[in-house]
């Protein structure tokens, strides 16, 4: 038997290439021989007006807390966040997604629709400082409520109609302080169709809604629940989340959404999800949103800090391959990196 192995790999290694009849074969690496003949046949590219970057902004003044599980990322208050703001304005970013901090939260959340809550507040002071910007307000209770669920409580149960109409209020709220689009993260069902309505009838039927489609309950988003302060003091979301195993299920989310109204449609999280990514875009020509998130983002992170990997390589690689499954619209942590790397390219 050893024989025989030493026996072919000797004969293996006298072939001659001339003998093999493989000089016809296809050369993939003609196309790779440069740098210029790489950049003409690339598939895929990420600009900078694909991006959309989250702040979080607390209710309060001057602070600027880091958030110690996603290193580059701080809580503004609003009388801090023009520094944020300037960098975001000079780095060319379009839009932003706004998630506020309210100091008192109570069952009903009832800071989310409250005219001239944090969220409201920051909103109104961005539109005015730079209308350009796209605000994109995300649409939930969790980061209000005083047991950080995503909808209104009784007993264990997470109550899905009463739920709406709060949602609705703070959709309208938020449009009226100035957001540019609605993003609804909460999950309960009908939510895109009870949202669009009540828009429509306050006087904001072409405010977009961008809506949290397939999204997952995923581990990825811990880090997250650091920043906003939004962790459920008891139980999980996984009433209202997807579970992870899902892609078919995922594709009637997109589907029920986009029959409800949504503008676009998202997936989240997006690395571990590339496949929902792809099976959404083969399945409609609505635009795509993927939420590259907190857990993503922080990996990515400790990995470079550590010296463990190329911080700028593998980030440009994460949003090249989101863009690739299928998204052309981008949130993530890295917005501010990446704009600064795709500028150095
Ligand atoms: C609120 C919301 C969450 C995220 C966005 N909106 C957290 C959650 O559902 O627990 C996660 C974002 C991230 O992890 O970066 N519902
Ligand atoms: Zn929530």
């Amino acid at each position: 038997m050893l024989y025989l192995i030493f026996y072919l790999h000797l004969k293996a290694f006298n072939i001659k290439f001339k003998e093999t009849g493989l000089e016809n074969m296809v050369r993939m690496r003609r196309l790779r021989a440069s740098s210029s003949l790489r950049d003409l046949v690339r598939e895929t590219v990420v600009t900078t007006d694909d991006l959309v970057y989250p702040v979080f902004i607390k209710e309060g003044k001057n602070i600027k807390e880091p958030v110690a599980s996603m290193p580059g990322i701080y809580q503004y208050s609003n009388d801090r966040f023009d520094e944020e703001l300037e960098r975001v304005i000079s780095s060319g970013i379009k839009a932003i997604l706004v998630f506020g901090i309210p100091k008192h939260k109570n069952e009903t959340g009832s800071e989310a629709y409250n005219d001239n809550g944090v969220t409201q507040n920051i909103i109104r002071k961005i539109k005015k400082k730079a209308p350009d910007i796209i605000l994109i307000a995300d649409v939930c209770l969790c980061e209000y409520t005083s047991h950080g669920h995503c909808g209104i409580v009784c007993g264990r149960e997470v109550l899905n109609d009463e739920t709406l109409e709060l949602l609705a209020k703070t959709s309208v709220s938020l449009a009226k302080a100035g957001a540019d689009i609605i993003a609804p993260s909460d999950m309960m069902d009908g939510h895109v169709a009870y949202i669009r309505k009540a828009l429509d009838i306050t006087g904001f039927k072409n405010t977009p809604i961008m809506a949290y489609s397939a999204k997952f309950a995923s581990g990825y988003y811990s880090p997250f629940r650091d920043a906003a302060q939004s962790a459920p003091s008891f139980g999980d979301r996984k009433t209202y989340q997807m579970d992870p195993a899902n892609g078919r299920e995922a594709i009637r989310e997109c589907e029920n959404d986009i029959a409800e109204g949504a503008d676009i449609i998202m997936v989240k999280p997006a690395l571990a999800y590339l496949d929902v990514i792809k099976e959404v875009s083969n399945h409609t020509n609505y635009p795509i949103a993927a939420y590259n998130v907190s857990g993503e983002y922080s990996m990515v992170k400790a990995a470079a800090l550590n010296g463990w990997i190329d911080e700028k390589k593998v980030v440009m690689e994460n949003l090249v391959s989101i863009k690739r499954a299928g998204a052309g619209i981008i949130i993530t942590y890295h917005a501010l990196d990446a704009v600064k790397w795709l500028k150095e390219a």
